[in-house]
């Protein structure tokens, strides 16, 4: 499978992942005024900005056999031979199952006070639905103990990519609206009970690349090329799926919970800074949305989305749309590369995303284009297309090469010139207004990267494969004296 899809395609396909099917034409968007940016010192957050880190269950638990866990699409998936680049698969992984203590420990010397880790669903319902595992919840209740203990506040993602086997079996997975009612119903319970300890809770993470990489393109878990009406009918069966789960957490969870999506959202942003291109980016990060963030926020397909789809629009009802706009307590985006530079155009849908040169930089992950204004552009744009009033941004980082030197140190000079440079047009786009309120950065440690095995480390940590041994990078250096200064600048 991997040799089909060269880096560059890989990169190529990120950059779309998140659209609907295509562009689509702009509703005019009512011009807003932007808030005044709080006033803040040169390179200076807000004070209470949330700084934390994350990591998601599959790539970092390993455990997978046990306490009546069930298997997941990628279990199945990561099994099968082609699809991971190294050949692993996450049976062991960092084993965090067995050493979270360990792990809270490295998150507490980091010096973050605040963790967005998932839950896996196959634990907790081994069957995807019918009766839930009841020792499915255990090891998050140790969890959740231990973060509190240490003074981290936890942040719970409720898919990280890990559906049950026995729903892509059963339903098709997102190919049904049965995958829909059976993650809200996983959702409620799971808001029943650890809402005492949670306050924040993501939905879905990553529809953008879960979707499209894994029903339509083949690349990831569970492998199915579906023709176009059919994955944007499991698009939509997705944010049904959130719309759902919305309700079923403030149904079942306690009063003052906060929910939320946690999406790649598809980053678009002005090529050269006018106040036309700038007004070409808006549109453009309304439509290139169109099939998940925009849905779930406006609560309708817009027009062009639709117009463009035509007979590959997916079938729904004024009902499902009414669940899929339940309000969102805060909109979570997770920032990496910039995705599609654009400038004005005369023609509908008025934006016209530009090429990008071979030449064009990026980090190790080639797909992973360096774009520090990304970090400027996606939560003010955001903002004021959406008129949000609450951003977290969910994920931000890097993959290094990470060479242990011989003084035993790991100089990952590169991740901090990345982390700097993002940080630095995030604090300016808090100053210009985004209402950012907090950065949790991929990732705590290296773990499994999906398709790519454990060949590209995300971590501020290392982590010894062989060992299991981890070791803070120069980086956790870098961040801990950002979040001890609130401040990117010296
Ligand atoms: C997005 C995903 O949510 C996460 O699982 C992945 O490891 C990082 N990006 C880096 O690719």
């Amino acid at each position: 499978m991997l040799e089909k899809f060269s880096r560059r395609t890989f990169a190529k396909l990120a950059g779309l992942a998140s659209f609907g099917i295509g562009s689509s034409a702009a509703a005019a968007q009512p011009a807003r005024a932007e808030a005044p940016g709080p006033k803040l010192a040169p390179g200076g957050f807000p004070n209470g900005f949330v700084w934390g880190t994350a990591t998601s269950a599959y790539q970092v638990e390993g455990a997978v056999n046990e306490d009546g866990r069930g298997p997941s699409i990628w279990d199945t998936f990561s099994h099968q031979p082609g699809h991971i680049a190294d050949g692993t698969s996450a049976d062991r992984a960092n084993d965090h199952y067995h050493r979270y203590k360990e792990d809270v420990g490295l998150i507490r010397e980091l010096g973050v006070k605040h963790y967005r880790f998932s839950i896996a669903w196959p634990r907790v319902f081994p069957d995807g639905t019918g009766t839930p595992n009841p020792k499915g919840l255990d090891f998050y209740d140790r969890l959740l103990d231990e973060l509190l203990a240490n003074g981290i506040e936890p942040y719970a993602t409720l898919y990280h990519w890990d559906l049950p086997q026995a729903l892509q079996d059963r339903f098709g997975g997102w190919q049904s609206s049965e995958t829909s009612k059976a993650f809200a119903d996983y959702c409620g319970y799971v808001a029943q009970r650890i809402t005492d300890r949670v306050k924040f809770l993501f939905t879905l993470n990553e529809v953008g690349r879960f979707l499209n990489f894994g029903y339509g393109w083949g690349i990831d878990a569970p492998g199915l090329k579906l023709p176009p009406k059919e994955l944007n009918q499991a698009r939509h069966h997705v944010a049904l799926a959130h719309g759902l789960a919305v309700q079923a957490i403030r149904a079942q969870g306690r009063a003052g919970t906060k929910v939320g999506p946690a999406e790649n959202i598809a980053a678009c942003l002005p090529a050269i800074d006018t106040p036309e291109n700038v007004r070409a980016a808006e549109i453009a990060t309304r439509e290139l949305n169109a099939g998940f963030l925009n849905v779930i926020i406006e609560g309708k397909y817009t027009d062009h989305f639709l117009d463009y789809a035509g007979a590959n629009a997916p079938t729904f009802t004024a009902d499902e749309l009414k669940i899929i706009g339940a309000r969102n307590d805060f909109i979570g985006l997770n920032i990496y590369a910039p995705q599609f530079y654009v400038v004005a155009s005369d023609k509908v849908p008025g934006f016209s995303v530009l090429p990008f040169p071979s030449s064009f930089p990026h980090m190790k992950s080639d797909w992973l284009r360096i774009g520090p204004e990304t970090a400027y552009w996606v939560p003010r744009l955001a903002a004021k297309v959406w008129k949000l009033d609450t951003i977290y941004i969910t994920e931000n980082g890097t993959s290094s090469t990470d060479q242990v030197m011989p003084d035993g140190k790991i100089y990952d000079l590169d991740r901090i010139m990345f982390l700097r440079n993002y940080l630095t047009q995030l604090q300016r786009s808090i100053a210009d207004g985004a209402p950012v309120r907090g950065y949790f950065l991929w990732s705590l440690m290296d773990n499994f990267e999906w398709i790519f095995g454990f060949e590209q480390r995300f971590g501020l940590y290392h982590v010894d494969f062989d060992t299991l041994a981890r070791k803070p990078k120069l980086s956790v250096e870098f961040y801990r004296n950002v979040i001890a200064r609130n401040s990117v600048d010296a």
